[in-house]
């Protein structure tokens, strides 16, 4: 991968970007009727409108050359094709493979890896229906409760799905623990029956600290609470890391494999999916792959015009490296996707949050934005304000069903409504003009109506994208996660950086191994700088404190 591609388009780019800045959004919907159709594309159920961006056909067709020439398509092929493109780690990164529902061999290193995926999803299927339909009995049958205990891939991706497909959540009641905050575990204690409860516990290394210590803090309050030794019955493994799971105690029928080629923040749709598999039933959770699995085919066949991870990671670098916008929010107008920002948090900071190319050299142009986000309406009454009227620009992703999950009177309209004012607003804003003539309507003197006028002034010309698709269901919810997926792929390529390595966690993992001893002994901090050493001092004083 090079950024060269991106440095050698920066000033053609930024041409067209000068130009743009001088006609606003709204005179160009104005001189163009055409322009949604021209600037949005159709898939399946779902439609993605990037009309409201500051663009042009010009400006498109030189970000389309900035793909090609950066090979995209060539770093796609060779992702799909099971290439080890993860340099840094040495692995190939082939998450395409866990919902390639084609029935089609994919190689590594020349072995077809689908028999090994379809057999632990057929593995994950058996264990699944047997822990729904009840045959799975633990100390006093039935299971009601499922806890996943995994953090950041092992944990965002299923607690998102779950959420977001609770309309078909038709088997135990499931929890997520990720943190070690001890309050995480204690507040999920409270909601379970120990004896109906089964924890899963899942890491891809089978090593990290939070998951390693809550799965043990779990076991300990299970062996209390049932007065039992052995409580290995109540516990199931998702990990590469065999050895691990079987040194905790959990038995191999109960564990579930993947491989070094799933990059965490990508997992969900291996046997880290299994606690979604039981919440919705396995039928409904390969519809969830299968929509991921269009998504891929639509990234592997159309052309980038129409291509829509593509559009999007243009859009993402237009904006990001040529309207200079640091940061991208995302907002459902889709209460069960209120963890969806947090689950493209880590996809795309994790994967692209890089100032280090893959030659090593320091990157050419900024990387990855700050991505954030909440569902609206909410949202609307909280930092809209500074979507609308602060001094940064906030390109914005809207997403919205065009049927409900839930039936409630006039909801969902008043829901949709509020959506589409949303990217109006920010596209057409408000001119000075407009802003006085309003007060004055309203009643208001000349002269007070011109002093509170810039107040309510929206500049405008603010871009967003929105999915609509129609409804928020299984294989829905598969293709939007393959699209920002492929979307943060396409952009690493551009910027030449490795999305699928994470050694920016490793420094404050490290760090924090050696600060537990001082926080738990204070004759033990040492050779640290002065902050730290007096923030451990602060700690056991106030520790100590009544
Ligand atoms: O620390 C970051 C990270 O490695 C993520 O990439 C990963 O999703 C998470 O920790 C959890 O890792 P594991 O599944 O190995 O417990």
């Amino acid at each position: 991968m090079t950024s060269s591609s991106l440095k050698a388009h920066s000033s053609e780019l930024k041409a067209h970007k000068n130009r743009l800045s001088r006609i606003s959004m709204r005179e160009q919907f104005g001189a163009d009727k055409k322009r949604f159709s021209k600037f949005s594309v159709c898939t399946d159920d779902m439609i993605f409108d990037y009309s409201k961006n500051r663009i042009d056909t010009p400006s498109m067709k030189a970000l389309v050359a900035l793909a090609k020439s950066a090979g995209v398509s060539n770093y796609r092929d060779r992702m799909f094709a099971g290439a080890q493109i993860n340099e840094t780690e040495g692995r190939a990164v082939l998450h395409t493979a866990l919902r390639n529902t084609s029935g089609k061999p994919v190689l590594v290193d020349g072995k077809d890896v689908m028999p090994d995926i379809q057999k632990v999803l057929k593995a994950m299927a058996a264990f699944a229906n047997k822990v729904r339909n009840g045959k799975y009995a633990v100390t006093e049958g039935k299971i009601t409760d499922i806890v996943n205990i995994g953090i950041g891939g092992s944990d965002l991706g299923p607690a998102m799905a779950t959420l977001a497909l609770s309309p078909w959540h038709n088997g135990p009641r499931a929890h997520f623990v990720s943190n070690v905050d001890g309050a995480d575990l204690a507040d999920t204690f409270k909601k379970i029956e120990p004896a109906t409860t089964l924890f899963i516990v899942a890491s891809k290394t089978f090593t990290t600290q939070e998951t390693m210590r809550n799965a043990e803090s779990a076991r300990t309050w299970l062996k209390k609470q049932l007065c039992k030794k052995d409580v290995g019955q109540h516990f199931a493994a998702l990990s590469t890391n065999l050895e691990a799971t079987r040194k905790f105690g959990i038995d191999d029928e109960r564990t579930f494999g993947f491989w070094d080629w799933v990059g965490g923040r990508y997992s969900i749709w291996s046997a880290i999916g299994l606690s979604l598999m039981i919440a919705i039933g396995p039928k409904k959770f390969n519809e969830f792959l299968e929509g991921a699995h269009q998504a891929d085919l639509h990234f592997q066949s159309e052309p980038y015009e129409k291509n829509i991870p593509v559009l999007m990671a243009l859009l993402g670098i237009w904006n990001r490296n040529i309207w200079g916008h640091a940061t991208q929010a995302v907002l459902p107008y889709d209460n069960r996707l209120s963890r969806f920002a947090a689950y493209l948090q880590q996809l795309d900071m994790e994967s692209n949050g890089k100032r280090v190319m893959m030659n090593g050299k320091r990157a050419t142009s900024d990387t990855g934005a700050i991505l954030w986000g909440e569902p609206g309406t909410n949202g609307q009454h909280a930092f809209y304000q500074l979507i609308h009227q602060g001094t940064s620009v906030i390109p914005c992703d809207f997403l919205v069903a065009a049927k409900p999950q839930e039936k409630m009177g006039d909801h969902h309209s008043l829901l949709v409504a509020n959506c589409l004012a949303q990217s109006e607003a920010l596209m057409i804003g408000k001119t000075e003009d407009e802003a006085k003539s309003e007060l004055i309507a309203s009643g208001m003197s000349e002269k007070q109506a011109k002093a509170l006028a810039p107040h309510k002034v929206f500049e405008g010309n603010r871009p967003s994208n929105t999915f609509l698709y129609k409804q928020l269901d299984p294989k829905t919810l598969g293709m939007l996660l393959a699209f920002y997926e492929h979307k943060v792929f396409a952009q690493g390529v551009i910027w030449g950086i490795n999305s699928f390595d994470q050694w920016g966690v490793e420094l404050g993992k490290a760090l924090a191994g050696q600060l537990v001893p001082m926080v738990k002994d204070p004759a033990l901090a040492k050779n640290k700088d002065a902050s730290t050493l007096g923030l451990l001092a602060s700690y056991h004083e106030l520790k100590k404190a009544k």
